[in-house]
């Protein structure tokens, strides 16, 4: 059975709670609304009434003001919903779900998956934010999280075999984000090794796995999804990284956030239920069709070394190939970060 829930939660600027939802959901009409109508409509005094609108702000989302007309959002938003997500979910993904929570606003729904495991370790948890405040990247990175623009997806798996059995599966959750963008009709996507979600060379997504448990025995593997979706100017003064959103992508903005956020539990939950079977070596000739840093020259980064050369591909275990410049021969790369080279 699911548990759906909405969480108000408090963070270090904004306590974001029902009342937020309530504004928003009136805001993101395609019109405006002045602070006494919201004020008459809620029950709130104009005074918070625009503490709440100011509080948007800190929260990532864009509000347009027009004296005389009133306040709408920028952008139409459309908030998370568990009974949407569900509805187009397929019946055997249904059943590999455990959990399917909604924050509003949340540290990390990885951190918060970390630490749910600790009381109830079980498969096929889902946790969804609107925002995070915390939301963590690899290698220690801040992974920009403003309120409702995005993806922020964690997902829980138990496995049986140890770490060792896990070494791929990196990989292969990138193959199934790739298949769900594929389906929503988003053409040329790429994968960056080991997992970075790609389009024309700029980062679209991005995934964050952490493994707890027996090196040797039954290990919790906690898959951190996030897509951009749309990344307001504001927000993305801290990333350093090329990067693209959907948004960018498909102008026109047709997709919805509710039928994506299905199309990705349809294609991760049966990858991370096959995985221990099928292993890396079923997903590795579509990793490489999605490869967009086979022959292409880059520095690889190891600590304080720099590797320069040019790729040629990955293993059949998933260690990425590269013909160093230095010394003509191929070097065999088992973590690492990697940058395209003009
Ligand atoms: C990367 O650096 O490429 C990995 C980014 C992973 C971000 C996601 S968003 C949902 C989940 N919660 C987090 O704090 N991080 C992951």
């Amino acid at each position: 059975m699911y548990k759906d829930l909405i969480y108000n939660n408090t963070t270090n600027n904004v306590t974001f709670t029902n009342n937020h939802t309530k504004i928003l959901t009136r805001l993101a009409e395609e019109r405006f609304h002045s602070s006494s109508e919201l004020s008459a409509g809620l029950g709130l005094s104009r005074s918070a009434i625009w503490k709440y609108l100011h509080s948007f702000s800190e929260l990532g989302l864009e509000i347009i003001a027009v004296s005389g007309k009133g306040y709408r959002l920028k952008r139409r938003l459309e908030l998370l919903s568990a009974a949407q997500i569900k509805k187009e979910l397929k019946p055997e993904v249904e059943l590999l779900l455990s959990a399917l929570e909604i924050h509003s606003q949340i540290t990390s729904t990885n951190n918060y998956l970390l630490e749910a495991m600790k009381i109830k370790n079980e498969s096929g948890y889902a946790c969804f934010a609107e925002s995070q405040t915390n939301g963590r990247g690899r290698q220690g990175r801040e992974w920009v999280s403003p309120f409702g623009s995005n993806i922020y997806l964690s997902l829980s798996w138990v496995f049986e075999n140890g770490f060792a059995s896990l070494s791929g599966l990196s990989l292969a959750i990138g193959v199934a984000v790739v298949r769900a963008l594929t389906e929503l009709g988003i053409s040329n996507m790429g994968l960056k090794w080991p997992n970075d979600i790609y389009w024309q060379d700029k980062k679209l997504g991005g995934i964050l796995i952490e493994i707890s448990g027996e090196s040797s025995g039954e290990c919790t593997a906690i898959i951190g999804v996030g897509l951009n979706l749309y990344l307001s100017e504001k927000t993305t003064a801290t990333i350093t990284q090329p990067w693209i959103d959907l948004d960018k992508i498909t102008p026109k903005n047709n997709y919805s956030r509710n039928a994506l956020s299905s199309l990705l539990l349809n294609h991760l939950l049966p990858v991370l239920a096959e995985f221990e079977n099928q292993t890396l070596q079923h997903y590795l000739s579509e990793w490489r069709e999605y490869d967009c840093m086979q022959g292409r020259k880059v520095s690889i980064y190891r600590g304080q070394q720099q590797f320069d050369g040019v790729v040629a591909g990955i293993d059949h275990n998933g260690m990425l190939l590269l013909k160093e410049k230095l010394t003509n021969t191929i070097k065999t790369f088992a973590s690492g970060e990697v940058s395209f080279r003009k």
